[in-house]
């Protein structure tokens, strides 16, 4: 059965979960899209991960940076702009993301959940001190090559990126109050993500057992096999723009 747009309209209060797909169309890649230059021989779980760090701090800073750096050339694309202004039309909207990219705020999205840390949010590797405000890019970032990270200015460790690497928990009040909003909700989009990943991955269905509907917006959407999933398969750029057209006017 096709997903009714209006639905968007009608609704109390709507979960968006997002992952890597959603900035895919601001050429972001996606988690597990192929890894170039120096990381092609890694797998990322294996560069995301605090023994990855220990072993090559350089390796690992100069990968997070040359994605910061592309982060901070890309644009927020109509899906990250669709979802900032469905915000706006309903009464309550709970934005959950997998993604450290800030590009969901840049759209105007405020309050945003982000399950597995912001790239932006530095701290360092062994007295966990913030490193305060967002740290400039270092000359050549983008390039793709080994950068030391900066050292802690409170005990001199180094500093590492503010993402949750696996293995690792992820933040505590961001987790629950993603698991509420995905219980309270009548609506959860899943968009743009894989649902590999746990336990993020289980929200959608947290959702779909409180008895919300829950659409899933990906090119490589597979069936949806509740009576309350639906799959939109198509790119978030086009179909998020297209269904508040067809919800909104
Ligand atoms: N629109 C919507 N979805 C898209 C688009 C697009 N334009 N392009 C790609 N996708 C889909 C892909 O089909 C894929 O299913 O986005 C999904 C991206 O999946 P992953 O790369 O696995 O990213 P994600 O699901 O966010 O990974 C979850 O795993 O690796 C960890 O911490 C990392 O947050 C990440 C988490």
């Amino acid at each position: 059965m096709r997903f009714n747009p209006r639905l968007l309209a009608s609704a109390r209060h709507i979960v968006v979960f997002t992952g890597a797909g959603v900035s895919a169309e601001s050429g972001i890649a996606t988690f597990r899209d192929k890894l170039t230059g120096l990381w092609e021989r890694f797998d990322p779980a294996e560069l995301a991960s605090a023994e990855g760090f220990r072993r090559d701090p350089a390796l690992i800073w100069g990968w997070y940076e040359m994605r910061r750096a592309g982060i901070a050339q890309a644009q927020p694309n109509p899906a990250h702009l669709a979802i900032a202004e469905l915000a706006q039309r309903v009464p309550k909207l709970t934005l959950v993301t997998q993604n450290v990219d800030d590009l969901h705020e840049r759209a105007g999205s405020a309050d945003v959940l982000h399950l597995h840390g912001q790239l932006d949010a530095a701290r360092c590797f062994d007295c966990a001190r913030p490193a305060g405000a967002v740290l400039e890019l270092p000359e050549g970032a983008g390039d793709g090559k080994r950068i030391e990270p900066p050292l802690c200015s409170a005990c001199g460790g180094p500093l590492r990126p503010g993402v949750v690497w696996f293995g690792e928990n992820l933040p505590e009040q961001a987790l629950s109050q993603a698991f509420l909003a995905a219980a309270d909700c009548d609506l959860l989009l899943s968009i743009g993500t894989s649902g590999v990943v746990q336990p993020a991955a289980m929200i959608p269905g947290v959702a779909l057992e409180a008895g919300a509907r829950v659409v899933h917006i990906n090119p490589q959407v597979t069936g949806a096999g509740h009576a309350r999933e639906f799959a939109l398969a198509g790119k978030a750029g086009e179909l998020l723009p297209q269904l508040l057209r067809e919800a909104f006017g």
